[in-house]
């Protein structure tokens, strides 16, 4: 019985094996992010830092449609001022149906969504990608790494390896993170693509690790009350536990002949 069932583990872990080599998944590596394991947090610089990469360079084609600019001032995550975070919405219109007009956007607007048709949008795209599939695609490394989104755009925005090619009148660009092995976005980051106020070093991969950070807050704004309210609930629950050991123990000691006093 037991060797049968050894049998067929070994079996089904060389058919996912198999598969994987099959599908050309893409291949994502690892980035220690501040956020992550049970007491990480967002660092707010990294933060700014990613929202200025993404304005100046990823808005052009994509969109947040679904984040609310004024949590660009929520503690935890960005951490803007107000009036910075009202002359960032500032800069947008949006289109306002009660005045049948365009209008200057405000913080209680959303980000604009994508203005390229065919790019996503990214407000949900740091969880909705899983960038660790191992070991032999069971996905169990992603209990210790995190499902791996923010380091699958990392690897994305670093994987090109300056292949081009024409299909169907659209140009594919080799890339060894996407899935397949060849991405419909020309490289938006080289390096240097943006200058930061806090002389943070903008080479290609850091510029890449400050955005993916901004898009994993775009995509979980409250991961740290998140983590908080889970580390109170573990805690009350370990004190609970020891309470009812203990009353156990009182509680039935007379029956197990020993002496208390009271
Ligand atoms: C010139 C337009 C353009 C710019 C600029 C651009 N993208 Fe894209 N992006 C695209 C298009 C088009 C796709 C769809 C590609 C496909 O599906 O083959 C895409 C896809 C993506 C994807 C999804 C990959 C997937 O798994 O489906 C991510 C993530 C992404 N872009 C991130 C970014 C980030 C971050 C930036 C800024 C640093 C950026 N993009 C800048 C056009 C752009």
């Amino acid at each position: 019985m037991m060797k049968k069932l050894t049998l067929s583990v070994v079996a089904a872990l060389g058919l996912a094996t198999g598969a994987m080599a099959a599908g050309g998944e893409g291949h994502t590596h690892d980035v220690d992010f501040s956020f992550e394991g049970p007491f990480g947090t967002y660092d707010q610089f990294q933060l700014q830092r990613g929202l200025q990469v993404y304005t100046e360079i990823c808005s052009a084609c994509h969109g947040l449609k679904q984040v609310p600019m004024r949590t660009l001032h929520d503690e935890g995550g960005v951490g803007l001022p107000e009036n910075q975070v009202r002359a960032y919405a500032a800069q947008f219109e949006v289109f306002d149906p009660e005045l049948d007009d365009y209008r200057p956007a405000t913080a209680n607007d959303k980000f604009p969504g994508s203005s390229l048709e065919t790019a996503p949008d990214l407000s949900l795209m740091a969880k909705s990608r899983a960038g660790f599939h191992g070991p032999y695609g069971l996905g169990i490394n992603q209990f210790f790494k995190g499902i791996g989104g923010p380091e699958y755009i990392v690897s994305i925005l670093t994987g090109y390896t300056g292949e081009e090619k024409e299909q169907a009148g659209t140009t594919f660009y080799e890339n060894t993170a996407f899935p397949g092995g060849w991405i419909a976005m020309a490289p938006p980051l080289y390096g240097d693509d943006v200058e930061f106020a806090d002389g943070h070093s903008t080479d290609l991969h850091h510029e890449a690790e400050d955005v993916a950070a901004f898009l994993m807050w775009a995509a979980e704004p409250k991961m740290m009350a998140r983590k908080h309210a889970g580390f109170v609930a573990v805690t009350f629950l370990l004190v609970l536990t020891t309470l009812l050991y203990l009353t156990n123990k009182r509680l039935w000691a007379p029956h197990k002949g020993k002496q208390i006093d009271a």
